[in-house]
């Protein structure tokens, strides 16, 4: 039977992207936030997931504002980087697990989620990023990747309380389909950043803080402030933090945190990551 094995939420700021292709993770600058992830990456190594379901939103890479669905599932036999500006980053094309995707895709929809089915899918930073911070540099990724796109760029956003909701429906989903792997969810984004306008820059620590001890204990309480909550208190595009909710959703109701990481500032983001074994 396919079973949730646990769940990662990490921010998914560019510049630790490109500070891994650089190869400038050891500088005095970044070591201390790239030693902060090494308790994920054994955590990884010891449980050997088969799939990484990843939650994550698009950037207008390959959605724009013409086009841009509040939820979309890959269904994709392979993803590729896609180009955000100065060319595709120098990482593998990404497997994916269509019969997976499929059979979730056809649970979701029948539990009410009316996803949108993407058989062609760029992959941006929101999904490269945490596939390097959690596995580096290897030849090809050791795990299928399942993506899933969410809308966090134009309004309306998704309720926090309906991404909740969605990672539960995602927990059946994978019982629902035939197969023995082992899933890893990954939901990415946040934590408070502003990339824009007055506020730009702003960091609430109290608040992400409050945000990586409930992601673990009480991810009602977080999935019931609404979205403009998440825009006063982390940032219009620490909103993005909706998406661990999806993460948390799809593990069981106990978890064991095994890992949780908390650096400010990374280029203007407070980069956080808390890992969750399933119980
Ligand atoms: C930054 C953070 C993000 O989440 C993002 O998508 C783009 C940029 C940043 O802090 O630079
Ligand atoms: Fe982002």
């Amino acid at each position: 039977m396919n079973r949730i094995i646990g769940g990662i939420g990490t921010s998914h700021v560019p510049v630790l992207g490109a500070t891994i292709d650089g190869g400038r993770t050891e500088t005095d600058e970044w070591k201390a936030l790239f030693d902060d992830y090494v308790p994920a990456q054994s955590w990884l190594s010891e449980v050997q997931p088969d799939v990484a379901i990843v939650i994550y939103n698009d950037h207008a890479s390959a959605f724009s504002l013409d086009m841009l669905p509040t939820f979309a599932v890959g269904v994709a036999a392979e993803y590729k980087p896609a180009d955000e500006g100065w060319g595709p980053r120098p990482i593998p094309t990404l497997k994916g697990d269509p019969d997976l995707s499929w059979g979730m895709v056809e649970s979701l929809v029948e539990s009410g989620f009316d996803i949108t089915v993407c058989q062609q899918l760029d992959v941006d930073h929101g999904l490269t990023v945490p596939l390097s911070i959690l596995w580096g540099q290897p030849e090809s990724w050791p795990v299928k990747v399942i993506p899933i796109a969410v809308n966090v760029i134009q309004y309306p956003l998704p309720s926090p309380q309906r991404c909740l909701a969605l990672g539960r429906a995602i927990r059946n989903a994978v019982s629902s389909v035939q197969g023995d792997s082992k899933i890893l969810m990954v939901g990415t984004g946040g934590m408070s950043h502003q990339l824009q306008g007055a506020r730009a820059g702003l960091i609430n620590t109290p608040f992400d803080r409050m945000f990586l001890d409930k992601i673990s204990s009480d991810p009602d309480s977080l999935a019931a402030m609404s979205v403009s909550d998440y825009i006063r208190e982390a940032g219009s595009e620490g909103a993005e933090l909706i998406m661990w909710l999806i993460m948390r959703g799809a593990l069981g109701p106990n978890v064991e945190k095994v890992h949780s990481a908390y650096h400010v500032p990374a280029s203007n983001t407070a980069a956080g990551m808390v890992v969750l074994a399933d119980k």
